[in-house]
């Protein structure tokens, strides 16, 4: 008698360990083994997270990480979800991701964990795709022709990504002139490297240190010199005009709630003077994006925000939303933004992710897909991206491995396109 016929993407094992990330802190990584191929995976892990995200499952034993240690996740995946997987095809996201929520039982993923949860996810899409075998973009989703994100690159690092002053977290470069995904790598390499030099002049040399995502972490304190700077260093690299800026502020991160004022540039300011500050900084340097510009409760903010400016500026939502299709809902129901951020482990499944993406999309917003500020070298944003067409990608400075991993790919996935490769950097 013959063995059973072999079904190619059948998963056989499904495995994970205990990595680090670009933090030096642990998280997970999963590989999925199928009758046909092999796909790994690992999770990001954010700093200044949503109180609505999915849980990060951590051991919590201080002897061992100082407490981060991911060994119950890794447990979790090898002992509860792997031998659940087995038989299954990698191919049927749906199923798999379903059936790990169903085995997890909790709103938030907390009892497995959404790193482990989201490992699994990942892996599978991965060892799917590696079976056809097809690029990943292509396997999530299948389209005659992909548009390349433009890239946001954070030049500046503020907030809880640095060790300055600076409230505002992300100061962003965009270039949206560029004719490729390619060329605003280029620009934005360019302009990143005409920065350092801008603030060595004005600042000194340790102007230069890097934060969690790469960008400079000047030992500044107003929004406005770092805009300014920012400004300059565009000018001198010759890409006025086709590069533009954005801001995220997070600013659940300066956000007093008892006192319910913003704590910002020295002031301390109630939710409309704020408003007020940040259509005067959009007016001053033009910008394209504004992100998380109230406290992650404040849907009427956002919305009065989003009416004023809304136009001709994306207002993105990531830690009111956390890419979650609730929270989304009643976004789109207020008229709270006009674009959202999409962070894989804040949902902590490929498919929930998708969903939120096509939510978005139907409302007609803008989406970004985001890294964290904690990474890995995995560059699966960078399809994801791809095959969603997502207006835009978050993932950091065009410096540090953990980040150029995801602009590296988009290199590679915008050389094998040749001409069916688009540019999202149109539209703006
Ligand atoms: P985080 O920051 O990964 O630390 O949450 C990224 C962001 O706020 O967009
Ligand atoms: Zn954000």
């Amino acid at each position: 008698m013959g063995s059973l016929p072999r079904v190619p993407g059948t998963i056989i094992a499904v495995k994970a360990r205990q990595v680090l990330d670009s933090r030096g802190n642990p998280t997970v990584e999963a590989e999925v083994l199928t009758t046909s191929s092999v796909g790994r995976a690992s999770v990001p892990s954010g700093a200044s997270t949503g109180t609505h995200e999915a849980v990060e499952l951590r051991d919590g034993d201080e002897k061992r990480f100082h407490g981060k240690g991911v060994l119950k996740a890794v447990h979790n995946v090898n002992e509860k979800i792997g031998p659940r997987l087995k038989g299954l095809d990698s191919g049927d996201q749906q199923k798999i991701d379903r059936l790990m929520i169903g085995l997890d039982g909790t709103a938030n993923k907390g009892k497995i964990g959404a790193n482990a949860i989201l490992a699994v996810s990942m892996a599978s899409a991965r060892a799917a795709a590696n079976s056809e075998p097809k690029s990943l973009f292509s396997h999530l989703r299948e389209a005659r022709n992909y548009t390349l994100p433009v890239p946001m690159m954070n030049v500046i690092n503020g907030g809880e990504h640095a060790g300055n002053e600076l409230a505002i977290q992300e100061f962003l470069i965009e270039p949206v002139g560029a004719k490729s995904c390619t060329e605003a790598i280029r620009m934005g390499s360019e302009v990143y490297q005409s920065l350092k030099s801008v603030l060595i002049s004005k600042y000194g040399r340790s102007a230069i240190n890097v934060g969690d995502e790469g960008g400079f972490a000047p030992p500044l304190r107003m929004t406005r010199d770092a805009l300014s700077a920012l400004a300059e260093a565009i000018h001198k690299s010759g890409h006025g005009g086709k590069v533009r800026m954005g801001v995220d502020a997070a600013a659940s991160t300066f956000y007093d709630e008892k006192s319910e004022h913003y704590r910002i540039d020295g002031k301390e300011l109630k939710s409309d003077r704020l408003e007020d500050y940040y259509v005067s900084l959009k007016d001053e340097y033009d910008l394209l994006t504004i992100e998380d510009p109230f406290h992650e409760e404040a849907f009427d903010a956002f919305a009065s925000l989003t009416k004023r400016v809304g136009r001709g500026t994306q207002v993105i939502g990531d830690d009111i939303y956390v890419t979650n299709v609730k929270r989304m809902r009643k976004g789109i129901e207020k008229e709270a933004t006009n674009a959202v951020l999409i962070k894989l482990n804040q949902i902590g499944t490929v498919s929930e992710t998708e969903e939120a993406i096509e939510l978005a999309q139907k409302a007609k917003w803008s989406v970004a897909v985001s890294h964290r500020s904690g990474e890995t070298e995995d560059p699966f944003i960078a399809h994801l991206a791809t095959a969603f067409a997502s207006e835009f990608i978050k993932t950091g400075a065009p410096a540090r491995g953990e980040r150029v991993a995801k602009y590296n790919e988009l290199l590679r996935i915008e050389e094998e396109l040749g001409s069916k490769a688009l540019y999202a950097g149109r539209k703006f």
